[in-house]
């Protein structure tokens, strides 16, 4: 009898526990969707001044609301059609929907023209990448196709990479390390009728980044420059970090995000010990507060500059490496830690509120050359929403399970 009460004392408790977990569960998928919903509203806010489909919100400069505008060509072009299209998965809102088609289709044009570098990915996945995965629109699937084997030109098979950055003379064929994230449209290509040489190339291209841009303490060089007739790599360089042997924020965490990814597409445990490095890393350097500075060893720390983009990305590459890794510790690590960085983001301390157009506040272009300081940039909101949408469909499916 007492063994029969010990018993269902356990399974009533037991029970108990599972009942607040998954209330706790169902109360953080809220607070996302509260977070997603007044993100949309913004961004559907923000559209009531944007009048022309072929200027791209970019950047909000200090003590100003709205967001300054580029063209088709500038590297972040793809980044608002992609909040477009994330605040249309989120919404379902068929005025969204038709904004994001309107920004997306100017950038058609990059798929078939003369390739200016590697940025072609975040341009054409970020915008027809997203609307092909929400619509299945064939023409959409056309122009990720062409716009895979356009970013293909740019590889040298001497190198094995692809030369990231052409109008850069100074480094006769340069590998950047935010380059990793534009391998996605080839995997991607490779898998939706593009040719398998495009799967090769992006596994090669991983392969040398992972060689020469990745240092034996897993920081990352920005760059790397490499002769372009022999291969041989030259050296690791800054570019936009504080000094060559620095670790620039925004650039650590596109390996994460790029290095996570390109393990789930190949397998190879080589990418997986990768991305696992330069997240362990990123998160052991972080500072008491839990955001980046721009770059870890600026010497202003702690009065350097943050960079919002650089933890949006960062929230992204840790929940798909949770995803990835089979250790049940390490897979809590990085979902704890993407969450802590959406948390910090969700604060008022980071979020623009009524203050201007963005969502975010607080990141960092491009400091060396003093351009995009402390301000909103756009692709820190696409990578915020971004994460959001992770989240919840994480959180959702461990309801669910
Ligand atoms: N060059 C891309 C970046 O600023 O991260």
């Amino acid at each position: 009898m007492k063994f029969f009460k010990v018993n269902v004392f356990i399974l009533g408790f037991t029970m108990l526990i599972v009942s607040c977990s998954s209330v706790k569960k169902e109360k953080d998928v809220k607070h996302i969707d509260e977070i997603l919903s007044s993100n949309t509203i913004k961004v559907k806010a923000a559209l009531k001044d944007l009048k022309t489909f072929d200027s791209f919100p970019r950047t909000i400069s200090k003590n100003h609301s709205k967001w300054e505008q580029v063209g088709v060509k500038d590297w972040c072009s793809g980044f608002w059609p992609g909040v477009l299209w994330y605040a249309y998965e989120f919404s379902g809102d068929q005025d969204l929907k038709q904004a994001a088609e309107n920004f997306t289709a100017p950038l058609k044009t990059i798929a078939y023209s003369k390739a200016l570098d590697h940025d072609i990915g975040f341009q054409i996945y970020n915008s027809y990448g997203n609307g092909y995965r929400l619509t299945g629109n064939p023409e959409y699937k056309k122009v990720l196709l062409a716009a895979a084997d356009t970013l293909a030109t740019l590889y040298n098979p001497l190198v094995g990479s692809i030369h990231s950055w052409p109008m850069k003379p100074q480094y006769p064929h340069n590998t950047i390390i935010d380059n990793m994230i534009n391998l996605e449209l080839l995997f991607w290509a490779a898998k939706n009728g593009g040719s398998k040489r495009l799967y090769d190339i992006a596994e090669s291209h991983a392969e040398v980044s992972m060689k020469h841009l990745v240092r034996p303490d897993y920081s990352t060089y920005h760059l790397g420059a490499f002769d372009d007739k022999t291969g041989a790599f030259i050296r690791g360089v800054a570019h936009q970090g504080y000094a060559d042997d620095s670790m620039w924020a925004r650039g650590q965490t596109w390996g994460i995000y790029g290095f996570a990814f390109t393990y789930r597409e190949t397998g190879r445990e080589d990418f997986l010990k990768t991305a696992i490095g330069l997240a362990d890393k990123f998160l052991e350097r972080l500072p008491e507060d839990g955001m980046p500075f721009w770059d870890f060893d600026d010497p202003k720390i702690p009065n350097a500059p943050k960079d919002a983009s650089a933890a949006a990305v960062a929230a992204c590459g840790l929940l798909d490496l949770s995803g990835l890794v089979k250790d049940a510790k390490l897979k809590e690590t990085y979902f704890n830690a993407a969450k802590r960085f959406i948390d910090i983001l969700s604060s008022d301390a980071y979020l623009s509120k009524n203050n201007n157009q963005a969502l975010l506040l607080h990141s960092t272009g491009h400091h060396p050359k003093n351009s995009e300081i402390d301000v909103p940039i756009i692709y820190a909101d696409y990578y915020f929403m971004e994460a959001l949408l992770r989240l919840k469909r994480m959180e959702t499916n461990k309801n669910n399970s």
